[in-house]
């Protein structure tokens, strides 16, 4: 039995009422969180958006017609209910925000029906997270998702008032496209006027947003969807959205500045923390050797330390091999953990062997001085005593050390640091520390394709005064690229670009391009900067990843309305699907045969 809401309109959302209307008659509407029958009285709590209400049915009140309807109300019925605010008669709630009152009811009607959920809707849910986006329509209802999805939206409307305020303009840039220079997989949409010829959906607005450069525009800014066909993780979905940014006439410092008074204004509007400014900047190299990382937490210590020179001459053969290759050898002090048994290090030890690291030396110095550790036998005590000294370490503290290249040592030990953190407790959600990271390298060697690959992408500026190199020592050259650092997260990254096209060429030939495959990949582009390219520079945002910092959640899926899954499958709405054989006819397209 569904009835009609006509004749009623609704006054108020659940949590909006409170001790100031008591004595007014109102008329709100939602889903029923749950009802109790207590002999003569029926209490439904009601729950909207907003948050929950009690509503109590007595029949001296609300006759017996109406009295009888609202025994009928389960969980998920949609009700609306008109009544009297009331101080509460029963004990105050201080959990919610109308804990101090209630609607006494007079008139009622079931707007629909609910069927038995296939789970409880209420906050931090036990449910497996499979079932959940199977119904997320009903996941969506619950409070804590709802709270992400509105700091979602109040967010965004910040964003936008904050960049028009400063001159931007929102500008929208194609889905159907060409492929974009992101360096992740593309998603391709077959042509049905052109068969065998296809869109790919962007990466990133990147190109297009440079000619809007070109164009005059000046500063251009969208909340704008990309695409990108990667392994996913906990931060990365398939489909995510940037706030996307390009300035004229601009240089890194012009970029970071309006950016960090943005950040400042979305924290403190949005949840109420300040950002102290100026945000600490750090160059890339210092990032990797002080924390193995190109996006330090540094909410802890735990800094690694180089010892190559400390143990360069010892007899340790992991260590001497290690240096012998030019490798280096470098260790973090893990205070407090020296009495961590065997079995955690052992553990450890195959934590960083995900990272490729071949082993993980120790030294556990015990509360009372002594020392256990695995290759302490290969070492002299006087070479022992000097590590540790380098090391800084005290009774109780452990030594954890990797030899291998430097790549290795870095990706190894900058993952253990952010696991023992883990493990340890250091990691506190309530604090927010930023950091830019600048002065990448403009290049990366690729052992898989033997040439060097853009580190940010191709029309990145590298550094003027290492321009020099870009011949004789491509590797060396450093980049005027910056990313922005949340708590360990890269929330956002960009560059000052090329507009000089000599610089361009260079750059091209250092990656290896011929001008041919330059052209046939960014022809518009280059074409366009002959005709006027301003200088540039801009910056982009994972605005779900920024979202679920400040939502303090662990996962973008629990910010975005509808995510999908790891195998880029949406459990709602299965896709992606298989299509009518006339669909793919009209596309030219014939699937192979493909083994299950
Ligand atoms: P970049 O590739 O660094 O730069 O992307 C910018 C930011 O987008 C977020 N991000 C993602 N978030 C969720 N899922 C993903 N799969 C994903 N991939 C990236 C990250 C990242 O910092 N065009 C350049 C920007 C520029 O140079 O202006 C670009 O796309 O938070
Ligand atoms: P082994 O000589 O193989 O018994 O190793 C002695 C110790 O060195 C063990 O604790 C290993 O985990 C560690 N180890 C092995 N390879 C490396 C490496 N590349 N870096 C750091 N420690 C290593």
């Amino acid at each position: 039995m569904a009835e009609s809401m006509s004749g009623m309109k609704r006054t108020h959302r659940c949590a909006e009422l409170g001790k100031a209307q008591i004595g007014q008659y109102v008329t709100v509407m939602g889903w029923v969180q749950k009802s109790r029958n207590k002999g003569g009285v029926i209490f439904v709590d009601l729950r909207d958006r907003s948050g929950i209400l009690q509503i109590i049915f007595e029949e001296g009140n609300c006759g017996s017609e109406v009295f009888e309807k609202a025994g009928k109300l389960r969980s998920e019925f949609v009700a609306a209910v008109t009544g009297k605010v009331c101080e509460r008669a029963g004990a105050v709630n201080k959990n919610l925000a109308t804990g101090e009152i209630e609607v006494v009811a007079e008139q009622l009607r079931i707007l629909s029906e609910s069927e038995t959920p296939p789970f409880h809707i209420e906050e931090n849910s036990k449910t497996k997270e499979e079932l959940r986006l199977k119904y997320r329509y009903l996941d969506l209802r619950r409070p804590d998702i709802q709270k992400n999805i509105i700091m979602r939206s109040k967010a965004c409307a910040v964003i936008r008032n904050f960049l028009s305020e400063e001159g931007f303009l929102e500008i929208e840039t194609p889905m159907l496209t060409k492929s974009t220079p992101e360096g992740a997989r593309d998603y391709l949409v077959p042509s049905r006027v052109h068969p065998g010829t296809f869109y790919a959906l962007p990466q990133s607005p990147q190109l297009f947003k440079q000619l809007l450069m070109v164009s005059g525009y000046d500063r251009y800014f969208q909340i704008a969807r990309c695409f990108r066909d990667e392994d996913l993780r906990a931060d990365r979905q398939p489909e995510f959205t940037q706030v996307d940014m390009e300035l004229s006439f601009v240089d890194v410092d012009d970029v970071i500045d309006v950016n960090e008074r943005l950040l400042a204004k979305l924290f403190k509007e949005i949840i109420g923390v300040e950002v102290s400014l100026p945000i600490q900047r750090m160059t890339w190299q210092e990032a990797m050797d002080r924390f193995g990382s190109d996006k330090p937490d540094t909410r802890f210590g735990m800094e690694l330390n180089d010892v190559t020179e400390v143990v360069r001459g010892c007899d340790f053969a992991v260590f001497k091999n290690a240096i012998e290759a030019g490798g280096s050898v470098r260790g973090i002090n893990a205070k407090g953990q020296g009495t961590m048994p065997r079995k955690k290090i052992d553990a450890l030890t195959a934590f960083v062997k995900d990272y490729g690291a071949k082993g993980l030396a120790y030294v556990a110095i015990q509360p009372d001085g002594s020392i256990k550790s695995s290759f302490a036998k290969f070492m002299k005590e006087e070479e022992m005593q000097a590590l540790i000294h380098a090391m800084q370490g005290e009774p109780g503290d452990l030594l954890l050390f990797a030899a291998d290249r430097n790549k290795v040592v870095y990706a190894s030990l900058g993952a253990l640091r952010l696991e023992l953190a883990d493990q340890m407790g250091l990691l506190d959600k309530n604090q927010y520390n930023f950091l830019w990271v600048t002065e990448f390298p403009l290049l990366e060697w690729s052992e898989e394709e033997n040439r060097y690959q853009a580190m940010h992408h191709p029309f990145t500026m590298p550094m003027e005064e290492d321009l020099q190199y870009i011949d004789t020592d491509p590797g060396r050259v450093r980049a005027k690229a910056y990313d922005i650092v949340l708590n360990g997260t890269e929330i956002g990254g960009g560059s000052v670009r090329i507009h000089q096209d000599d610089i361009q060429e260079k750059m091209f030939e250092a990656l290896g391009f011929t001008q041919e495959r330059a052209h046939d990949q960014f022809g518009f582009l280059l074409e366009a900067f002959r005709y006027g390219v301003p200088p540039h520079a801009g910056l982009a945002y994972g605005l779900d990843r920024l979202i679920m910092l400040m939502a303090q959640v662990d996962s973008i899926r629990d910010v975005i309305a509808f995510p999908k899954v790891k195998d880029a499958s949406c459990l709602l709405t299965s896709a992606p699907g298989a299509v009518d054989d006339k669909q793919l006819e009209e596309l030219g397209i014939c699937v192979a045969e493909t083994k299950e």
